[in-house]
């Protein structure tokens, strides 16, 4: 029995290697979440009805567990069905959350086990190791997720990176002493620096910026994977220890783009929080006047371009306009127009927002422009078609050293022959600073929903 339950462990820790492996496509994203899910059921599953401890001794408590299961079952389909496409990393941080509850939980609990008694430092690092980053990642990310929901605003005060580096040296002491106080003190020490542990975790995110946030996910993500690894070494569980190293190890990655995405050190987006409030501004009158253009000579300047590049941004995603836009796509590309769309990879408000919103309306992978490829198409085309995008065609992110965004790769949308950009009014985006681009010669702004815009310019493209 035990070698098979081995055999399913070594199952589902393959399925999540390829699992992860598809989700870095679009086409095959879905699959690759069904597979990973699969295996991760098949090692539930095989935990409960197989595993026997050195006794021979089977898992009790089965209603409990299926309650739980069920519960949990129910909970997480029916909210992943509900949430909207602008809270997905809302829902992603409370998710979260309770994979670093679940980490916090087995190190309590196997604490306890061992309490009173002689402590053996491996098993002993594997429970506070647990215990200390299942409680950062499970407070850090309920706080996110309020924070990101506009229920808990940022705080902070002075000396609160002195106040968080003390906090974190007395939770490594609170560890330490656990480990070498007298085994009746053990337990006063290792519930004190479990405290202090989430007392750190509402301290560190609380003062991070909005625009931030994403990479503070993507971090607390990381931290749970590590957490959930070391349950992994707790139990000898080989798919929960390959499922966390995997967690860790793409969340660390994925923090680290996006840091590279925004031109800024892990360090800075700690310490630093440019997205909450000191973003500096330029007033809009310093830029002068903007032109606006009319949905019908919009609509034939794309029609009678060769080129049009689409650019895609967080309005986009609020109007739910991903549908009508691949509609208006479809209608240029009839009528002879060559349409693509450049994707910003901090364009929205998580990792791949873009893609997954366009994949959502079916538009063809192809389609889509990275970044760096787009950057040197725009010279050659003659509209580019900006849709609720604000911060990553902000030129001021390439020539204005005293932008808060100074130094983030942005889209030179510029280079092209004529700018539409389409938004509701001349309000600034996530980072809260005005964009000269709008107030360029080449560029006409299109106010409007981008809905209601994009639905009224498929109509007239059709009739040009
Ligand atoms: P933003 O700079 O936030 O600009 C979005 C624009 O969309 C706004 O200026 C808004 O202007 C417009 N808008 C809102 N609703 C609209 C609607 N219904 N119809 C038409 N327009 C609408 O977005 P972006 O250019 O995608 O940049 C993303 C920003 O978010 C960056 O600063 C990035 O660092 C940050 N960020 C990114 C992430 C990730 S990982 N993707 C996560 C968090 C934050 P109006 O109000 O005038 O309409």
């Amino acid at each position: 029995m035990f070698s098979i339950l081995t055999i399913i462990y070594l199952i589902a820790s393959v399925t999540f290697i390829i699992g992860l492996k598809m989700l870095s496509h679009p086409e095959t994203a879905r699959k690759g979440n069904l597979i990973a899910a699969g295996g991760m059921a098949l090692a539930i599953f095989g935990t409960i009805f197989l595993y026997e401890n050195a006794g021979g001794q089977k898992l009790g408590n089965l209603i409990w567990m299926f309650g739980a299961l069920v519960v949990g079952g129910v909970l997480g389909s029916v909210s992943s069905r509900r949430v909207k496409m602008t809270q997905m990393p809302e829902m992603v941080s409370l998710f979260n959350g309770m994979g670093g509850a679940c980490a916090m939980l087995i190190s309590l609990i196997e604490f306890n086990k061992i309490s009173g008694s002689e402590i053996e430092l491996g098993h002993y690092i594997a429970i506070v190791f647990g215990l200390v980053i299942g409680s950062i990642s499970f407070a850090g990310s309920i706080i996110a997720y309020l924070k990101l929901s506009g229920k808990q605003k940022d705080i902070s005060f002075k000396g609160q990176h002195i106040f968080n580096a003390m906090l974190f040296a007395i939770i490594l002491a609170g560890a330490v002493l656990t480990y070498f106080a007298p085994v009746e003190n053990a337990h006063i020490y290792f519930y004190g620096t479990f405290a202090l542990a989430i007392l750190y975790g509402i301290f560190f995110v609380l003062p991070i910026g909005g625009a931030d946030m994403p990479v503070v996910i993507s971090l607390l993500n990381s931290l749970t994977g590590v957490a959930a690894a070391c349950g992994g070494f707790l139990y000898d569980n080989k798919a929960m220890l390959t499922g966390g190293i995997l967690v860790g190890a793409a969340g660390t990655l994925l923090t680290v783009l996006m840091c590279k995405a925004m031109n800024r050190s892990l360090l800075n987006v700690i310490i630093g929080n440019w997205g909450a409030s000191n973003a500096a501004t330029a007033s809009s009158e310093a830029y002068g006047a903007y032109k606006e253009v009319t949905i019908s000579d919009a609509a034939m300047l794309m029609s009678y371009a060769k080129k049009v590049i689409i650019v895609p941004g967080y309005g986009l995603a609020v109007a739910q306009a991903q549908h009508t836009c691949h509609e208006l796509e479809k209608i240029l590309t009839d009528k002879g127009v060559e349409v693509s769309y450049a994707i910003h990879p901090v364009a929205g408000r998580m990792p791949g927002h873009m893609n997954v919103l366009l994949a959502e309306a079916d538009v063809a992978y192809e389609k889509l422009e990275e970044m760096e490829d787009a950057n040197g198409n725009f010279k050659t085309t003659d509209v580019v078609l900006i849709l609720g995008a604000n911060d990553v065609v902000n030129p001021a992110a390439k020539n204005d050293p005293t932008s808060p965004i100074y130094g983030m790769p942005i889209l030179e949308v510029e280079q092209a022959k004529n700018v539409i950009v389409n938004k509701r009014s001349m309000k600034p985006g996530y980072a809260g600073i005005e964009n000269a681009l709008f107030f360029q010669p080449k560029t006409s702004m299109l106010f409007g929903d981008a809905k209601k815009i994009l639905q009224d310019l498929c109509t007239e493209v059709k009739a040009n």
